[in-house]
């Protein structure tokens, strides 16, 4: 079993599609061990994104990463980050796949609805930033 880490973003808690996302995550035989809502403050939000720091787009990220609430979630499931990946769709909605969170959901390539960790480096990081260990109940 592998973990991954996933954020519902801002444009899916102001639309309520939560639960709606989780579905999908859920159907395909991903398990979501931990899952919070919080409202990410600028330092959390430019942490977390620090590698996006000289992106053109990194003002407006952390911008729109802080203007609601968002979902945190460890997902566990066979080849969970490679599934995450496949089942969210591309970055860019206009490019993801039909079926996909992204290509049903998403408003524009930075209001994307999801977010899920590229590498087994990156979720083991992403996860610790985010959740002690004994907050993930599997
Ligand atoms: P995410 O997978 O969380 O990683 C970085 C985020 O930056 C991305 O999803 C989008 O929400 C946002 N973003 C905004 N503009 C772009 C862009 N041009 N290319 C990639 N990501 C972008």
């Amino acid at each position: 079993m592998k973990r991954t880490f996933s954020i519902i973003k801002p444009d899916a808690t102001k639309r309520n599609i939560t639960g709606a996302i989780n579905k999908i995550i859920e159907d395909n035989e991903l398990k979501i061990v931990a899952q919070k809502r919080i409202q990410l403050s600028r330092e959390k939000a430019e942490g977390f994104y620090f590698v996006h720091k000289d992106k053109p787009f990194f003002n407006e990220l952390i911008d729109y990463m802080t203007s609601g609430p968002v979902i945190i979630q460890v997902l566990e499931g066979e080849n969970a980050i490679e599934k995450y990946r496949k089942i969210m769709g591309a970055t860019n909605p206009q490019n993801a796949d039909s079926g996909t969170i992204r290509k049903e959901y998403a408003l524009n390539i930075q209001e994307n609805s999801v977010h899920g960790s590229d590498s087994e480096e990156n979720a083991r990081i992403e996860i610790n930033y985010f959740f002690k260990e004994d907050e993930i109940i599997t």
